[in-house]
């Protein structure tokens, strides 16, 4: 059986891709700080599916959440896929957001992320199977006032993955920095978002959380030639990144940077 471990399942992107995963027959570890949320998920999982499935209580921009999944990780000898999605927004200039907040989006969305990754991919590696989503946003692309230090970490994922994927060009382990854009979830129900009304954003600009779990997934599973690290669910985002970002034209066009960034020795 494949085992996928799934950081921030408690809801939203991270239950989608969960039960996306159940449905192809995947074992599963969940991840997330909310145990009964967690509990509630698998429940629901393995009364439709023939799978075991896992929690993990741990708050991941902690040191002893890190180190918890880190160890998780390296107990799993088949770890087939890990996706590392777990993440909050926050509303307002940096200047103005309490830095133990900032700090806890950086912990959270670079430094757990670097871990587990650093904490798979040897096991990954030995076997040449495996692959790693991690979860960034269009965000990335699009350095703007109020979102200073989310789109800073979710650049960060872009880099990370794309030079990673990189470093493994010569073997069949699969890379994704996946970059939704507005994603139906409890992301922005949040005290943060208290002011945000989600109608303010166009609807044709919204994606389900299920939808985006299912392009992910198809989009890494694609034949290598069709596969590109950096993938934004939906032809909206592609164009908005494009339009905004014309150097980036090259994600629309589906080039690979495989074939454009190199090894240097
Ligand atoms: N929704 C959007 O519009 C959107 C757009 C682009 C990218 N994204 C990205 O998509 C990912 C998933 O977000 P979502 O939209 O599905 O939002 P969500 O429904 O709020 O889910 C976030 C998940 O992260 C977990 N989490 C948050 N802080 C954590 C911590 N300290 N330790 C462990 N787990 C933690 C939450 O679980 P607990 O609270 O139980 O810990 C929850 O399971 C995030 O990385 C987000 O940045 C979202």
């Amino acid at each position: 059986m494949p085992l996928a471990l799934i950081t921030g399942a408690s809801s939203g992107i991270g239950a989608a891709f969960a039960i996306e995963l159940a449905q192809s027959g995947y074992d599963l570890v969940l991840v997330a700080r909310r145990t009964e949320r967690l509990a509630a998920i698998a429940q629901q999982i393995k009364n439709t599916y023939q799978i075991s499935v896992k929690t993990l209580t741990a708050d991941l921009s902690s040191e002893a959440g890190m180190s918890l999944l880190e160890g998780e990780i390296a107990s799993i000898q088949n770890l087939s896929l890990l996706i590392n999605n777990a993440g909050f927004g926050t509303s307002g200039n940096f200047a103005d957001i309490d830095l133990r907040k900032q700090m806890d989006m950086i912990n959270l969305q670079i430094m757990a992320v670097v871990r587990s990754c650093r904490a798979a991919l040897p096991g990954m590696m030995q076997r040449n199977q495996g692959s790693i989503i991690n979860v960034s946003s269009i965000s990335a692309f699009l350095p703007t006032a109020g979102n200073a230090n989310y789109g800073a970490t979710k650049a960060y994922l872009v880099s990370f993955s794309e030079a990673l994927q990189a470093e493994l060009i010569n073997t069949d382990i699969k890379i994704q920095a996946l970059c939704p854009g507005f994603t139906y979830s409890e992301f922005h129900d949040s005290a943060e978002f208290s002011h945000f009304d989600r109608r303010l954003v166009r609807q044709w600009l919204w994606q389900e959380a299920n939808t985006v779990a299912q392009l992910s997934l198809a989009a890494l599973w694609a034949n290598r030639s069709q596969r590109s690290v950096v993938f934004i669910p939906g032809w909206i985002n592609r164009l908005l990144i494009a339009i905004t970002r014309p150097k980036l034209m090259r994600v629309l066009l589906g080039l690979s940077p495989q074939r454009t960034v190199k090894t240097v020795k």
